[in-house]
């Protein structure tokens, strides 16, 4: 186990990833099929009430990950744990009802995840009827409001008769977060969930988040947008071709970047009012397709600093500071 999960404190509840590898094959062949490592090795742990961001260019496993922790898919090695239960261990018998009680997933694009012929009172009435059998039809009613202005969408019995059509991408949102809410989910897996919304109305759902995270649930943030990793979540991974390879204490790993990866991650943030002299942060290599069996850090062949073991073997964790880890040869 690495040094992200050794905190066996359990106070919170807590989702927690533990070494988890997923290999996707890369051809149908019966034998000698080969495969592609989508990630490797990644920990971490999730804790009500609070953020965590994943951060990582097009291809770095996070969707995977997320996808890992919804049951989508099942881990090549590792465990997810959702407080002290194996999710995958079959004896413990979680079903995917029970689990989907506690863990939810919103994404990019809301319209996708919403039915075009049911009006939003539909999307929310069903998650509570399904998860609580015994509630009247007016005691519905009552939540399905409650919910509508919760997410901050009025006027509320307006917006229950609505079909998602009706409403902007970013009222879709809200209400994709509502049915998460609806069914009463502990910690959403919050895939992208701004990069498709006009810029005006991002921090209206960031703000709406923070404030659930007040409510006790926990949220794993996707995003390609570090600043916002910054300012929504307390703690940031990095990730690069399925590894983390820089985590902690969102503010020490975004001011303070010690991996060369996370280091061209922030140069490449733009700052307003002030126009970057571009210094050449990462040579130019393609990104590689990791294999089960390919060796050394990921970004080896980019980095400016690699010494020859870094081709060779996987940097072990260092430990930066109380909450800040690398794994990374120049540490
Ligand atoms: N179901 C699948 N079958 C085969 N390969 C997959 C599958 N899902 C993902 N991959 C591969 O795994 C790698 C990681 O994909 P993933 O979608 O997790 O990346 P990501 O970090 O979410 O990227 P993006 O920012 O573009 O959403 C990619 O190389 C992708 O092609
Ligand atoms: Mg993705």
């Amino acid at each position: 186990m690495t040094a992200v999960t050794t905190e066996t404190v359990k106070e919170k509840p807590s989702i927690y990833v533990e070494d988890l590898v997923i290999d996707f094959a890369l051809d149908s062949a019966l034998f000698n099929k080969q495969y592609m490592r989508a990630v490797n090795e990644v920990s971490f742990i999730l804790k009500a009430g609070e953020a965590l961001a994943v951060v990582g260019e097009s291809g770095s496993g996070k969707s995977t990950c997320a996808r890992a922790l919804c049951r989508l898919y099942e881990p090549t090695s590792g465990k997810v744990w959702l407080q002290d239960v194996d999710i995958n261990e079959k004896k413990n018998q979680l079903s995917q009802r029970d689990y989907a009680k506690e863990v939810q997933m919103i994404f990019q694009d809301p319209f996708g995840s919403l039915n075009t012929v049911h009006s939003i009172r539909h999307h929310l009435a069903r998650p509570l009827k399904i998860h609580h059998p015994d509630l009247k039809s007016d005691e519905i009613e009552r939540r399905v409001i409650e919910l509508i202005e919760r997410v901050g969408l009025s006027p509320a019995k307006q917006t229950a008769d609505k079909y998602p059509h009706e409403l902007s991408g970013g009222q879709r949102q809200r209400v994709a977060i509502a049915r998460a809410l609806a069914v009463g989910a502990n910690f959403i897996l919050a895939d992208e969930p701004i990069s498709m919304l006009d810029v005006s109305i991002r921090l209206g759902i960031l703000n709406l988040m923070e404030d659930m995270k007040k409510d006790g649930i926990g949220f794993l943030y996707i995003t390609h947008d570090i600043a916002t990793a910054r300012y929504f979540a307390e703690r940031t991974a990095v990730m690069y071709v399925g590894h983390m390879v820089e985590w902690g204490n969102s503010d020490s790993v975004t001011q303070n970047p010690q991996h060369p990866y996370t280091q061209l991650l922030i140069s490449a943030v733009p700052e307003p009012g002030i126009r970057k002299h571009r210094k050449e942060m990462a040579r130019k290599a393609d990104i590689p397709l990791w294999k089960p069996d390919s060796k050394g850090c990921p970004f080896a062949e980019r980095c400016l600093n690699a010494i020859d073991k870094c081709k060779v073997s996987m940097p072990p964790v260092s430990q930066l500071a109380e909450d800040h880890f690398v794994r990374c040869y120049l540490y």
